[in-house]
């Protein structure tokens, strides 16, 4: 069994469905018991799922407790582990994953990430308590050893493996035909839309992204650097994309926005595939043109599908491909972090400015 540190630690957790919830908390130790992996966490990417948890729109706290311990995105240490587990050491760098399984079929082959029954629970989201905090036990089936060239910005392997999932779903889909993709579009230039720029140009892809950032945004400069051009939509609303550009072979919905993913749907070109990745926890409405979207995917065998979080086999593809693109585009993932939060100013993190791509709240300095 792993080494137990007796005592208490720091966190932060928030009260669900409690709007600015979000406070300091002192919490036990974890226990050994919980997985054999006890993991010193070194910062904490934020989302705007963290972000909406703590606005009261979405979260579940542990059973029994009345409070949540938000992250999902952590970059840690281990400290210590059990005897007999296979392939980790004290001293390496781990990012873990963020699904826990239930009985369901898929669950039960690794892939929770399409879970069907829907009892799984999310670290810091949903039903498990997460890595915003100064320790995490966890199975090694879980964990992901981070390479120590990647420490700068192996935080980002979550939203990585988020658009490596997005990207590889969508590539399979499309072994329905002869599919040679030339251009994408990339709604939003969050660090979701970013990352799937990187891996679109990976793939030798023409890239466009639109998104609401102001065209001399650092977002529109690393989009440039990446050699994809960059839009406002102020300028180019979202109809109107397909007749500027012509064929569009695949979109990546990343705003946020379930009104731009209905808007896009009608954008995407013959034989596309648009794929949708905004978590919209509002309960808005809007007028469609159905009946020329319906149409369009018919006539044009259009598919438009969802794509939530990623099992491991993602995050072990995102590790390659941060070495990939850190060869071709040097410093590249380090422009992506904007701000790095102390501890105590955890809820300066948790708000979101215009110009914050990521935004890292910093548990320990090393
Ligand atoms: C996380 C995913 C998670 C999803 C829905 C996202 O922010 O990155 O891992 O599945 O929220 O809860
Ligand atoms: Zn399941």
């Amino acid at each position: 069994m792993a080494r137990t540190l007796t005592g208490t630690m720091q966190a932060i957790a928030v009260t669900p469905k409690q709007p600015g919830s979000a406070k300091q908390i002192e919490l036990a130790m974890p226990q050994a018991s919980a997985g054999p992996a006890l993991i010193r966490v070194l910062e904490v990417g934020i989302d705007g799922t963290d972000t909406e948890i703590n606005n009261g729109e979405y979260g579940e706290p542990p059973p029994g407790s009345p409070v949540l311990v938000i992250g999902h995105e952590a970059l840690g240490v281990v400290e210590a582990i059990g005897s007999g587990v296979q392939g980790f050491a004290p001293g390496d760098l781990v990012v873990s994953t963020v699904r826990r399984p239930d009985e369901c079929p898929n669950c039960q082959a690794g892939e929770s990430d399409m879970c069907l029954f829907g009892n799984y629970t999310e670290r810091g989201i949903k039903g498990a308590h997460g890595y915003m905090g100064q320790y995490y036990s966890e199975r090694p089936a879980f964990m992901v050893k981070i390479p120590p060239a990647l420490r700068p910005f192996a935080v980002l392997l979550e939203p990585l493996s988020i658009v490596e999932k997005a990207t590889v779903q969508a590539w399979k889909i499309q072994e329905r035909m002869v599919w040679q993709p030339k251009r994408a579009v990339v709604l939003g230039a969050g660090s979701i839309g970013i990352l799937a720029t990187i891996l679109l140009r990976l793939r030798g892809l023409e890239v466009h992204v639109y998104a609401k950032t102001p065209k001399d945004s650092l977002q529109a400069d690393v989009i440039a650097q990446l050699g994809a051009s960059y839009d406002s939509v102020d300028d180019h609303p979202i109809i109107g994309i397909e007749a500027e550009l012509g064929q569009i072979d695949y979109m990546l919905e990343a705003t946020g926005s379930s009104t731009v993913a209905f808007e896009a749907m009608a954008q995407v070109g013959v034989n596309g595939v648009i794929c949708l990745t905004g978590v919209s926890g509002g309960n808005s409405r809007i007028e469609i043109p159905s009946d020329v979207i319906n149409l369009d995917m018919v006539l044009g065998n259009r598919v438009a599908f969802g794509s939530v979080n990623a099992n491991r086999r993602y995050f072990e593809l995102g590790v390659q491909h941060f070495q990939q693109a850190e060869q071709r585009w040097p410093g590249i993932f380090e422009r992506l972090i904007t701000r790095r939060v102390p501890f105590a100013d955890f809820k300066s993190a948790l708000d979101r400015r215009p110009e914050d791509i990521k935004t890292l709240l910093t548990i320990a300095d090393e």
